[in-house]
């Protein structure tokens, strides 16, 4: 690791376990980014708790992503890799944070609404408010009557601002969900800035990972835990394969050309294998035949069946090393406490640097 490089950081909320789309479009992205990159990954769990309270189940899911990212090749000598709760210096900017961040731009952040989705009573109709002035009063109504949004919802963004700014970051790695959030970290420091007249924080650039591509799930839309469709990362293979057979396919017969372009099947099979063997499933779908070279008896044909036991062999392939390792890993939370500790500690240095540094520009310290 040399200073030299361009430092990147991502947090990573421990909420369920992780799956095939949270691989390829995060994991394997951000693992391919440290090899270029002064790399801080850690497991957001102050963030989680804004919605976990049950404690065995954040614990649970604190290990299973941290062993998920260890599994997967994460290598703590390289990477930064720590738990956000094991660095109480983010708390603390976090509060110097939020005497710069205004309540509207709090207000008008969607973590809040994505909280209350549901909930809002329905925006006054009155054309003559802003759309803001109608969030807010939704807000405000919602607040009063339920108490279902915390502190910890609306201030989410002014904590994840600190999980950035406290390590100097160049540019933070996130998907298009995370865009706003970053604008908001963005405008807290250059007001931090400009109240102290220089650069006290340092103004990250969004990384937001536009091109990456969506993985689709088992019926075709957005992998993701909330559509129920995710094929889990480290299934064992009879779970596995099942997993696999049911993905949403079209009729057509056996021993018919099949269409592959943005088909699932084929889509998730290019994701994980190399390209000539991507090719030769290319050219089964195209000819209808096991062997396109072959007749077309009936043990030469090929169709939906086939393609997906390929899939599944693939993945299965892929996986495999990982998965034991996770396994192995989960059963070894001791070792896994232990990195993590140390990678806190290496954290713990740059924050604390970064922190001297606000409190002398702020005056609470000299
Ligand atoms: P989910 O949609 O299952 O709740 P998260 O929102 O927890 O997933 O996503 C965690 C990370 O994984 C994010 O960086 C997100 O961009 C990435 N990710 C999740 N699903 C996919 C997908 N289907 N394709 C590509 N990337 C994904
Ligand atoms: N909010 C992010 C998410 O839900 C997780 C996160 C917390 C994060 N702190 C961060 C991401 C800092 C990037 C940088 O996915």
């Amino acid at each position: 690791m040399t200073s030299a490089r361009p430092r990147s950081l991502t947090g990573i909320k421990p909420t369920g376990t992780p799956h095939i789309g949270n691989y390829l479009g995060a994991i394997r992205p951000a693992l391919e980014l440290a090899k270029t990159h002064d790399s801080f990954l850690f497991i957001a769990d102050l963030h989680a708790l804004t919605t976990q309270h049950d404690p065995k189940r954040l614990r649970e899911e604190t290990y299973a992503v941290a062993c998920t990212w260890l599994a997967l090749g994460l290598d703590t000598k390289e990477v930064v890799f720590y738990r956000q709760s094991d660095v109480p210096e983010v708390t603390m900017l976090a509060w110097v944070l939020a005497c710069f961040t205004p309540m509207g731009l709090l207000l008008r952040g969607h973590s809040a609404y994505e909280e209350l989705a549901g909930e809002a009573p329905a925006a006054p109709v009155d054309e003559s408010l802003s759309e803001v002035a109608k969030k807010r009063a939704a807000i405000r109504e919602v607040l009063e009557a339920t108490g279902a949004l915390s502190h910890g919802i609306v201030s989410y963004p002014v904590l994840m601002a600190a999980d950035i700014l406290l390590y100097d970051a160049d540019v933070v790695p996130v998907g298009k969900d995370q865009k706003q959030h970053l604008e908001i970290t963005q405008e807290i420091a250059r007001k931090v800035n400009n109240a102290y007249g220089g650069e006290v924080l340092r103004v990250p650039k969004a990384a937001i990972r536009e091109d990456v591509m969506t993985v689709p799930g088992l019926d075709g839309r957005k992998m993701s835990k909330s559509y129920d469709n995710t094929i889990e990362l480290f299934l064992e293979p009879k779970p596995l394969r099942k997993r696999v057979m049911q993905i949403t396919t079209d009729s057509t017969t056996l021993g018919a050309p099949l269409h592959h372009a943005g088909e699932t099947v084929f889509e998730l099979h290019k994701l994980f294998a190399a390209p000539e063997r991507s090719a030769a499933l290319l050219a089964s779908y195209q000819s209808g035949r096991k062997d396109p070279a072959s007749g077309d008896a009936p043990e030469n044909l090929f169709g939906w069946g086939h393609g997906k036991q390929a899939l599944y062999e693939v993945i299965e392939e892929s996986l495999r090393a990982p998965r034991a390792e996770y396994q192995r890993l989960m059963n070894d939370r001791g070792h896994v406490d232990a990195l993590l500790a140390e990678g806190a500690e290496r954290a713990r240095t740059v924050a604390q640097g970064v922190l001297a540094r606000v409190m002398s520009a702020t005056g609470l310290r000299i």
